[in-house]
């Protein structure tokens, strides 16, 4: 006897549909999985024997080969189970082969009793299925514990499965089984952050430069003394990010979905992710990889913010690696037979004290570091990294007399996020026919038509390139931020007063 299930696997954030046949023939009793299983697939034997038999079926006393197609992919993990167990039974006359063991899909691991237990990647398995003709409008039958994210896909049924045994009840028509119903993301911000601009006093500046940042997707690095808010503020920027819409939703969360990130009580990514790695995270963990491959911090932080604390304590192959993703808002992994390609479309944060003792610049603390101290501290972000920061924010170190004067509230982060999500709007609006998102993905190519510059903001920028000896790398970083700078104003032309903010966030590229 014969029987056909289908089900899926993973490949980086896309789901490959596979078909499982089941052979059971006479003969010495066996039980053989091909197809190019790795280890942690053959180990399904074990678990689907246990299953089925605790669940009260019978494993057949016979020869039963499992083939898994397509036979060039290289199937790996435990989320096979299902299908192969679905296919057992059915080759052995137990559940009806045809019907919804035919055209339904299959996705789960089992537990020795017949339960299932979650896995990774389901709202990406049904994501890719749903895209596929052969799948539209199936039934996925997987783990309870999954069926939220999964549901979020249109034209596809999810059916969410607790035992091996309730299945197959439900095949046979005795029982049973709930359609899992579609959890609209609420992408209401007020609702999903606890966080909010509104508590950070003082420090108008740096809230300042952070709109701006958010505005036009522009990185930044926060730079000042220990205690004077660093953390606090950048922790506060997914909250003034335009709200996600769904698409975006499900973009991050099937994401997570992957890297196995997504918390049982809260399956949806409603807001956009604040990723801090600590400086001690592997080079894997943070851009993704690794001997199983996962998405690392990078892709955690997609849509939303990757914030490096302490920047300066990164390892150097960490800062070297963000390079190519910055660039490209993509990952590629390659590992023995594949390459993967994680989305990494994130905003960067870091932060750093000025000097290695924190004070330099402070008036109120003296700073103990010698020069060349300073000079080597501050090196270790000199390249590749800090040529992709548009905006260096200083936030100074605050007396605290001074928040105690500045207790009256300020600007809510919803009223922030209203005048960065027009001026997101403006933008998308303008590079409808190129493929930028933000004026942070600008090109000098493009400045001609889409930076045109006042007489007098072309005078202050030649003045500011002399006087304070800024280098090169600065010229593009000033037009693209005073482009958002403009634009928050709704100014067409570059004036000069958007020029003269935009220098100021290049203080650390001064050479004096
Ligand atoms: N402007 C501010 N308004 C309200 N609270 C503040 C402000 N600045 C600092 N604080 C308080 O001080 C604490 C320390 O701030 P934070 O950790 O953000 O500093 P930091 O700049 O990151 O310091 P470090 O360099 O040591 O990491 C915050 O948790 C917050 O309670
Ligand atoms: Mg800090
Ligand atoms: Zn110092």
């Amino acid at each position: 006897m014969l029987a056909k299930v289908r089900s899926c696997a993973l490949l980086g954030i896309d789901g490959i549909p596979l078909e499982i046949e089941v052979d059971i023939a006479d003969g010495l009793p066996a039980f053989d999985i091909i197809g190019l299983p790795d280890a942690s697939v053959r180990e399904a034997k074990e678990r689907v024997r246990a299953a089925i038999r605790n669940c009260g079926f019978i494993f057949p006393y016979s020869r039963v080969t499992v083939n898994l197609a397509p036979a060039d992919l290289k199937k790996e993990g435990s989320s096979f189970d299902l299908a192969i167990a679905v296919g057992l039974l059915a080759a052995t006359g137990q559940i009806p082969g045809n019907g919804a063991v035919e055209e339904g899909v299959f996705i789960g691991e089992l537990s020795l009793d017949g339960k299932l237990r979650g896995i990774n990647g389901t709202l990406a398995m049904a994501l890719t299925l749903s895209k596929y003709d052969g799948y539209r409008d199936t039934t996925i039958f997987l783990p309870a514990a999954n069926s939220t994210e999964a549901a979020l896909v249109d034209s596809i049924y999810i059916k969410p499965v607790n035992t091996l045994k309730d299945l197959a009840e439900y095949l046979n028509g005795t029982g049973s089984l709930p359609t899992a119903k579609p959890l609209e993301p609420n992408t209401d911000q007020e609702n999903n952050s606890e966080l909010d601009f509104n508590e950070v006093r003082g420090q108008e500046t740096a809230k300042r430069s952070l709109e701006i940042a958010a505005a036009g997707s522009h990185n930044a690095l926060l730079y000042g003394p220990p205690g004077s808010g660093k953390t606090m503020l950048a922790r506060r920027l997914p909250t003034i990010l335009p709200a996600p819409t769904r698409e975006e939703v499900l973009d991050m969360t099937r994401i997570h979905s992957v890297a196995g990130q997504l918390k049982p009580d809260s399956p949806l990514l409603q807001l956009r992710p604040f990723r801090s790695p600590h400086h001690s995270a592997s080079t894997a963990g943070i851009i993704g990889g690794g001997k199983v491959p996962r998405p690392g911090e990078i892709s955690l932080a997609h849509l939303g913010v990757l914030f490096f604390d302490e920047l300066p304590e990164y390892r150097r192959e960490v800062l070297e690696a963000l390079r190519q993703p910055l660039e490209d808002k993509v990952v590629t992994v390659t590992r023995a037979a594949a390459t993967i390609t994680y989305p990494a479309d994130f905003m960067f944060i870091g932060s750093m004290n000025p000097c290695p003792c924190g004070n330099y610049g402070d008036p109120q603390q003296e700073c103990r570091c010698s020069p060349p101290q300073i000079f080597k501290y501050r090196s270790k972000l000199s390249g590749p990294l800090i040529d992709r920061i548009d905006i260096q924010v200083e936030v100074p170190g605050i007396k605290y007399e001074q928040l105690e004067r500045d207790s009256s509230n300020g600007e809510t982060s919803a009223l922030i996020r209203s005048r960065v999500e027009k001026t997101r709007e403006l933008q998308r609006e303008r590079y409808k026919k190129i493929k930028v998102g933000a004026n942070s993905a600008l090109r000098s190519r493009h400045f001609e038509k889409y930076c045109p510059l006042s007489r007098e903001a072309r005078q202050l920028l030649h003045q500011s390139f002399q006087s304070l000896k800024l280098s090169m790398r600065a010229h593009d970083r000033i037009i693209k931020v005073a482009r958002t700078i403009a634009d928050l104003e709704d100014a067409d032309t570059i004036g000069s007063s958007h020029i003269a903010e935009a220098v100021q966030y290049r203080s650390l590229d001064r050479r004096d």
